[in-house]
């Protein structure tokens, strides 16, 4: 039995570890579906993994115990009376049948109620981590309602399931007493007519109690094993899912001499969540080797997903995307990442300290480096004044700075890595205009120190963009016109009417 247990827990580590490694190599769409929210996965990952668990533990070495039992006492049964066996036989068969089609019913019921208990805590998880918003627009008692509502669906599944399992339960035990009368009344009809001796008779009840008891036992535990094959068969199904983008994936092309040449060819893209609506459209688009661009247009148009494709979030519907005239699906992925340093629209920080924030992900990095990082992104200042300067701690997600000084964070943090491509999405957004202006002063500098850094800003404040080589506007899909600032708002198009609208805002 300890053998199994520690087998067991041992188990459930690996499958744990499995787990997460094959989450993390799964596409950016599949954790776009309604079932795989952050919630939902950590419920699988932490009570399924347990539920398997319990199964594959010590209870395990208790099945095998019992199992064993039953099949000394058949064969203790065959060797005494083989016709009174064959008879005890056939009734163990029905019920492990019974036990058998209880255990699916259960698997399909467990898969249901863990789908619902799932959404639950996909509902609590997004709750907590937007407690603020939560509170502003007052809706905890409708947040309430909706968390009870899927509790009290839950219910009424196990509810079910309960009710079910009773009933069978019941008809397995209660069918005993009815089997063991019509035993009887065989055995002393046959002792009757001498054809079975005394001795027999014990040896073949001393096997009908053990089996007895191996199925009452058996029939305890049909319900915990319905829940832990559905668990089981979650697990499998994750284990035997390949990724349409395999981000563990260490195959693909590196280029040696990457210039940041970035090409568009017709591009069509729908998000696989929303397959009749196209984002981009024969979109068109190349960016030359240490080229400032801009990208603006209408918001919802397509800027950031252009900035996914790029980085191959999602994979084009139609076209291709190719760095240096290699597409990018032809990359290594992650060779295709650490080329570009993104600074995104809603800033991530991770709950660790700011320095650590900055360097994230390089091992043993300088603090001269994180220093000038942040001082480029004119967060340094700041930074010295809090008392533990850069060893604070910026809590969950970032919660303990506001909005501008997170986004200068992210700055500083796309700057350290020194990209060969930097991506800057509405990355000065939050910040006021005295901020922006430095932090835009800076990124100029940076983009002349070296020129052969290929950038790519996308902002809705086009006067934060005019020093950019090329301007693209895009509309409908695709872009709709191109040019410097000084052109484009000579040309009176739709750039010159956001420029207007802006500068009247
Ligand atoms: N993960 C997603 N699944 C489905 N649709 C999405 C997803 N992300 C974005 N979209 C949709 O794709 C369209 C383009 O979105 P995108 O974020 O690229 O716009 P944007 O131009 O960056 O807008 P903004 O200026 O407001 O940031 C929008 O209509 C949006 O609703
Ligand atoms: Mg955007």
């Amino acid at each position: 039995h300890t053998a199994f247990a520690v087998s067991g827990s041992k188990l459930t580590q690996k499958l744990r570890a499995k787990a997460f490694a094959q989450l993390l190599r799964q596409e950016m769409a599949y954790f776009d579906l309604p079932e795989n929210h952050s919630g939902s996965i950590s419920n699988r990952l932490s009570s399924e993994a347990l539920s398997n668990q319990e199964l594959l533990g010590a209870r395990l070495g208790v099945i095998c115990e019992a199992m064993a039992t039953l099949g000394f006492g058949i064969l203790l049964g065959f060797v005494f009376s083989w016709e009174l066996t064959l008879i005890v036989f056939a009734y163990i068969i029905c019920m492990f049948l019974l036990a058998f089609f209880q255990i699916r019913w259960q698997a399909r019921l467990n898969k249901c109620s863990e789908h619902i208990l799932g959404q639950a805590s996909a509902l609590a998880t997004e709750v907590l981590h937007n407690m603020r918003t939560v509170k502003q627009l007052s809706i905890e008692y409708e947040i309430l309602q909706q968390f009870s509502h899927l509790v009290n669906q839950a219910f009424t599944v196990r509810r079910n399931d309960t009710v079910i399992s009773g009933l069978l339960l019941s008809i397995c035990w209660g069918s005993q007493p009815f089997f063991l009368y019509i035993l009887y009344w065989i055995v002393l009809v046959r002792l009757e007519s001498n054809e079975m001796h005394d001795k027999d008779t014990l040896m073949v009840f001393a096997f009908v109690t053990f089996a007895f008891e191996t199925l009452r036992f058996i029939n305890t535990l049909t319900r915990q094993m319905g829940s832990s094959l559905s668990a089981a068969r979650g697990f499998f199904d994750l284990f035997d899912r390949t990724p349409t983008i395999d981000n563990g994936s260490v195959d693909g092309r590196q280029l040696e001499n990457f210039q940041g040449q970035i090409e568009f060819n017709q591009v069509e893209f729908s998000y696989p969540s929303r397959p009749t609506i196209r984002v981009l459209n024969k979109f068109q688009l190349t960016i030359e080797p240490g080229q400032w661009v801009a990208l603006v247009g209408r918001s919802g148009c397509g800027k950031s997903t252009v900035i996914q494709l790029l980085q191959r979030f999602y994979d084009v519907t139609h076209g291709k995307v190719c760095l240096d005239g290699v597409d990018i699906r032809d990359l290594n992925i992650h060779w295709l990442r650490s080329q570009f340093s993104l600074a995104n629209q809603e800033p991530i920080l991770f709950d660790m300290t700011i320095a650590e924030n900055i360097a994230y992900g390089k091992v043993n990095p300088s603090l001269e480096d994180i220093i000038e990082a942040a001082t480029k992104a004119n967060i340094h200042q700041f930074v010295i004044s809090l008392p533990q300067g850069y060893e604070t701690r910026v809590g969950a997600k970032g919660s303990h700075l506001s909005g501008g000084q997170k986004q200068r964070i992210v700055i500083a943090r796309a700057l350290f890595r020194q990209p060969k491509v930097l991506l800057l999405d509405e990355a000065t957004s939050a910040m006021d205009s005295y901020n922006e202006q430095i932090v835009q002063r800076a990124l100029v500098q940076a983009q002349t120190e070296d020129p052969n850094r290929t950038s790519l800003t996308i902002a809705h404040r086009l006067s934060t963009i005019h020093s950019c080589d090329v301007i693209h506007v895009l509309s409908k899909g695709h872009i709709e016109e191109s040019g410097t600032h000084t052109e484009l708002m000579q040309k009176h198009g739709l750039y010159y009417h956001m420029y207007v609208q802006t500068t009247i805002e």
